[in-house]
């Protein structure tokens, strides 16, 4: 048996994770207490509509989230979501001295630093796995397993309704819009998909990612987002023919030039060949690969999203933060010291995937390979395959500017000779 006090936990949101965070701490109590060496004590769970949940002990509820955090309470963990109430109410917690743990990626993308500001004023931990990939143990071994190494690149798949909708555009061929149509009656995605669909979900990961990765501080407005909706069945198609998928990743990149660094931060849709490990991930699944300079590659992989997988990542901040108060220690701060620059994406290194319908004569591939060579984008590869009078033109190119790459893309769109840009598509995951 402990001998140490209760560690007092206020739950703030009793939803889809909350309520999957209630369990876990019921069910594991005993667990719980011998790995911590205290009990933890779920002391009160602060809702909207206290009436309406009727599977939590009635005496536990309150609407009055404010005074729950203002009680005698060790740890606070947030599973409300969005900004506000969650931010003040957060930063009251920590304010006052009490532990966080919070699964909130909006929150933590915005206002990082405002909240590592209260928890090193107040010495209070501020712990948030759960924000990025779910059940994954990924912020932890970007913050503290690998603060020895130089991270050089985080690319991922970090939206499980996305990764759902490419995945079945791709096994199937149906277009976009017939596949949400079937991942909302699925109820993978929600009934308004615009978080998922248009990257602000994954944006706000990525930022995340990219802070605790380069040792910056990086806010969601700092990365370039573009979501999946103008993904057509003829993309899907052109990567195909050439062994690719479309993926939607985000990519935070240390970009080293002219002897100076800066960070690449961006979310858009890629192809990637299917051989690498990121092709295979499939449905509403995420995985995030890793580079860094001493440890090479590695690859986190699991459910990205759900009640239970994410509260299973609260479940083990909470034990952390609970075990640094019964042993009076402190978890990692932020480390924002490298300050690195976020570059902006025009001037961001890409390559680009680009399928033309073209008129099939003599010139034709020379008027296109001259455009390219007026924005200094070299072509790596160039496929033709011709038809009755016309042919289709597959480019793919070296890395160059996104600037100039879009460039490119306008003027070849204006030759004469030039029927239809069919695709145009950012290649990530090879050296070409
Ligand atoms: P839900 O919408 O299911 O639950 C939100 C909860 O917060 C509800 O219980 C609601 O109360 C309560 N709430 C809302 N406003 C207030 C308020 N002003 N004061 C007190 N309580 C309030 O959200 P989720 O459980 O899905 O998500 C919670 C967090 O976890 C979010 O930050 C989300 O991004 C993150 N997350 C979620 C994942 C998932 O798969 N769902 C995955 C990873 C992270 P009431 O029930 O009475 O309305
Ligand atoms: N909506 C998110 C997704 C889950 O589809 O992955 C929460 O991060």
């Amino acid at each position: 048996m402990s001998s140490h006090k209760p560690i007092k936990v206020a739950l703030l949101g009793c939803g889809t994770v909350g309520t999957e965070v209630v369990r876990l701490l019921t069910d594991q109590a005993a667990d719980l207490t011998a790995r911590v060496g205290a009990p933890v004590e779920l002391a009160g769970i602060a809702v909207r509509k206290p009436n309406k949940h009727r599977d939590v002990p009635a005496e536990l509820l309150t609407a009055d989230a404010e005074a729950l955090i203002a009680s005698d309470v060790d740890v606070v963990v947030e599973v409300i979501g969005g900004i506000e109430p969650a931010r003040s109410l957060l930063l009251a917690a920590l304010r006052s001295g009490k532990s966080v743990v919070t699964a909130n990626k909006a929150l933590l993308a915005e206002h990082s630093a405002d909240l590592f500001e209260a928890s090193d004023a107040s010495g209070a931990d501020l712990y948030f796995e759960a924000a990025v990939a779910g059940a994954i143990p990924l912020l932890r071994p970007l913050r503290e397993s690998l603060a020895g190494d130089r991270i050089t690149r985080v690319m991922g798949i970090v939206n499980g309704t996305t990764n759902f909708i490419l995945s079945g555009m791709d096994s199937t061929g149906a277009s976009y819009g017939e596949t949400l149509e079937e991942a909302t009656r699925l109820g993978y995605a929600e009934a308004d998909p615009t978080a998922d669909v248009d990257g602000f979900d994954a944006a706000s990961k990525a930022a995340i990612l990219a802070s605790l990765a380069f040792h910056s501080r990086v806010t969601a407005a700092d990365v370039h987002r573009e979501g999946i909706a103008s993904v057509s069945a003829a993309d899907i198609a052109a990567a195909k023919a050439l062994g690719r998928t479309v993926k939607l990743l985000a990519i935070c990149e240390r970009v080293t030039e002219d002897g100076g660094e800066s960070i690449s931060v961006r979310v858009h849709p890629a192809m990637i060949p299917k051989s690498h490990p990121l092709a295979g991930v499939n449905g509403a699944f995420n995985a995030v690969f890793v580079e860094a300079d001493a440890a090479g590659e590695m690859m986190f992989y699991g459910q990205g999203a759900g009640g239970a997988p994410t509260a299973s990542a609260v479940l083990g901040d909470l034990v952390a933060v609970a075990r640094n108060r019964v042993h009076r220690g402190r978890g990692p701060r932020e480390s924002a010291y490298a300050a690195l620059p976020v570059r902006p994406m025009g001037q961001t290194p890409t390559r680009y995937h680009i399928s033309l319908d073209v008129a099939d004569r003599a010139g034709v591939l020379s008027q296109v390979a001259a455009v390219f060579a007026e924005h200094d984008v070299s072509i790596a590869a160039v496929r033709q395959e011709g038809r009755v009078d016309d042919a289709s033109l597959v480019i793919v190119t070296h890395a160059a500017t996104d600037a100039a790459l879009r460039s490119t893309v306008d003027k070849i769109g204006g030759l004469p000779v030039v029927r239809e840009v069919v695709s145009v598509m950012r290649v990530e995951g090879e050296e070409l």
